[in-house]
């Protein structure tokens, strides 16, 4: 076994010879390094010396804690570049809202000239608002239409990051009366795999309008608005019948850009059904609702070819948006 003595000389030697700091803190403070070896050895020393040679090895292990210490220290001073400041390459850039915020807002400006409030709802929804009082029962194939997100929920309420913005409707029919003209713009989730046109999270306006005389013709008659106010031209808009358990007829809305029709939103009248499970019972309330992706149109605006761009956070293509007027 090594003794203290030719380990005090060997590390004057190193010490001498500017042995890197990293080898020397390896081979005498890792845990197998000479100092452990020390240590161990303390119990075979005669009793009357073992107070003298701990106090020793003590002496000499802060020795080299100490060196060691001080040595990376100059080492890490030795690699910092101090810069004068007029070399530092900042710039200040002010931020922007995103694209798609700036669209909900013109989104709201529009439909507030046609007297639409704002309304919200939570994103974190139970099942029963989301699918069952939107008339899509557990056993209905049209589940199979929004891949859910399902969240634990430990007081025993199934629970989901809300699939569309629909259940708004739910939500405001409970707490308000006939005569309804709201919009609902927020997040949606729903669980599948991304490409150019689907996101895992997106957003979506709902719209509903309730009283005694709404048609679709009156419905007609707000799309039509709606869109020349977006697009600042007149838009051909068709309805075609579709399915929705929640509308009832429902139908689907296309608008013609360039050459083509183009899906833009899902739409009408509000099923009796879920009238009643928001609690209207008067025979006399009836309206329409639609919804659509907040994204899908700004991509049809702004000519971007994938939705994953959007929210990538790649200031390239924020800064390039954040030069289009509304
Ligand atoms: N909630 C539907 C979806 O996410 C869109 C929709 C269709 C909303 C028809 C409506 C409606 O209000 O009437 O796909």
């Amino acid at each position: 076994m090594i003794s203290i003595e030719e380990v005090i000389k060997e590390y004057k030697d190193d010490k001498k010879d500017s042995l890197d700091i990293d080898k020397l803190e390896h081979k005498y403070l890792s845990r197998k390094g000479y100092i452990a070896e020390l240590f161990k050895g303390i119990k075979d020393i005669i009793p009357e010396k073992k107070s003298a040679y701990g106090q020793k090895l003590n002496e000499l292990k802060q020795d080299i804690e100490e060196y060691v210490a001080k040595n990376k220290t100059q080492e890490i001073e030795s690699n910092i570049e101090i810069y004068p400041i007029n070399r530092l390459d900042m710039q200040s850039r002010l931020g922007g809202l995103s694209p798609i915020s700036r669209l909900i807002f013109k989104i709201q400006d529009i439909f507030a000239g046609l007297g639409f409030s704002v309304a919200v709802g939570p994103e974190l929804e139970s099942e029963k608002y989301n699918f069952d009082m939107l008339n899509i029962p557990e056993s209905h194939p049209a589940r199979d239409v929004w891949d859910t997100i399902w969240v634990q929920n430990p007081a025993g309420i199934k629970s989901l990051l809300r699939t569309h913005t629909s259940p708004v409707q739910i939500h405001y029919m409970e707490n308000n009366k006939p005569p309804i003209r709201i919009i609902a713009p927020g997040k949606v989730y729903r669980y599948e795999a991304t490409d150019s046109t689907h996101e895992t999270v997106f957003h979506q306006v709902e719209g509903l309008c309730l009283d005694d005389k709404a048609s679709i013709s009156t419905f007609k008659g707000v799309i039509n608005y709606f869109f020349k106010e977006l697009f600042q031209q007149d838009v051909k808009i068709r309805l075609r019948p579709s399915y929705f358990p929640f509308t009832e007829p429902s139908f689907e809305i296309d608008i013609w850009l360039e050459d083509k029709w183009l899906e833009i939103a899902g739409a009408g009248m509000v099923n009796r059904k879920v009238l009643e499970n928001g609690g209207i019972t008067d025979p006399n309330i009836q309206g329409f609702a639609f919804g659509f992706g907040v994204e899908r149109l700004a991509m049809i605006l702004y000519g971007i070819d994938d939705i994953r761009l959007i929210h990538s956070a790649d200031i390239r293509f924020a800064s390039q948006l954040g030069k289009i007027q509304l």
